[in-house]
């Protein structure tokens, strides 16, 4: 048995991460299902099955993605539940759901499509946010729709989103407005090793990277939706504006995360 002050200590000695006592907090509080304040008050306190928690540590230690070992994710100040096997949601992505609010607002739109749902955190908060709309949401991966109907459920929207296991929108009804987080990076590109213990066909695009993104956008013109908003890697700017102007695509811009990196795109039909 060792007490939480034990625990902490040996936690962050064995973690080779950026921030190692913040980790090991946030380790021992899910292990225990306590709070900080509660760690930080009662540092003589006995931590049960130390042995399961010591196997959590040299999971991250080991690389695991943190939110693959408590099982949550955090996004738009909400917490989603996240599983190995499915990407977990990143900040950044935030601002593709404000983005895409916007479009839909603009548009007084009421039908809403995703491709590449992942967790479901964009489409699932988009219909928090907006409670008039109807979402499609696609993903090839079993695990991830899987996952997505139950974080659907968590939030009470399971009944507004349909969840498809289809790639892009196959035999999905045409969208007005269409969002897409799709795998962008490119195949040549070397990864930190936690980022490669999420599912390769989330992260990865084909050699360039942005091929999906170039397919989802023939796609909505295709489609004919109004209005189009991806995620994007920030090397990507020139190659895709590159690509709108040979396909005579003139209603584009772009944004930046807030970091100043660009980001994303949004193109109008
Ligand atoms: C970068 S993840 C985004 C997940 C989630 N939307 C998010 O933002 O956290 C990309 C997702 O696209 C899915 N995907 C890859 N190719 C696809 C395709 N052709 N059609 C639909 N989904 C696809 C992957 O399985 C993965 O879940």
């Amino acid at each position: 048995m060792l007490s939480v002050k034990e625990a902490l200590q040996k936690a962050s000695s064995m973690l080779c991460v950026q921030n190692p006592k913040k980790e090991a907090i946030i380790l021992l509080r899910e292990w225990m299902q306590k709070d900080d304040a509660f760690l930080i008050a009662h540092d003589d306190f006995e931590v049960n099955d130390t042995e399961g928690f010591f196997t959590w540590v040299k999971q991250r230690a080991g690389h695991m993605p943190l939110e693959y070992i408590t099982q949550k994710a955090s996004f738009y100040s909400r917490e989603f539940i996240i599983k190995k096997g499915v990407l977990v949601p990143r900040p950044e992505t935030e601002i593709l759901v404000d983005k895409t609010v916007e479009l839909i607002k603009e548009y007084k739109a009421s039908k809403v499509a995703e491709i590449g749902t992942g967790s479901g955190v964009i489409s699932i908060m988009l219909a928090l946010l907006l409670p008039q709309i109807s979402i499609d949401a696609t993903d090839i991966s079993p695990k991830a729709i899987e996952l997505a109907k139950l974080n659907a459920q968590k939030f009470g929207v399971e009944k507004r989103i349909k969840f498809h296991l289809t790639s892009y929108l196959d035999g999905v009804p045409p969208p007005q407005i269409l969002v897409s987080n799709p795998p962008y990076i490119s195949t040549k590109e070397e990864l930190e090793k936690h980022v490669l213990n999420e599912p390769h066909s989330a992260l990865f695009g084909g050699e360039q990277g942005d091929e999906i993104l170039k397919n989802i956008i023939l796609l909505s013109q295709k489609l004919r939706v109004l209005a189009l908003a991806c995620e994007m890697g920030y090397d990507q700017k020139n190659s895709l504006e590159n690509f709108f102007k040979e396909n005579k695509i003139t209603n584009y811009s772009f944004y930046q995360d807030l970091s100043g990196l660009d980001r994303g795109f949004i193109m109008k039909g």
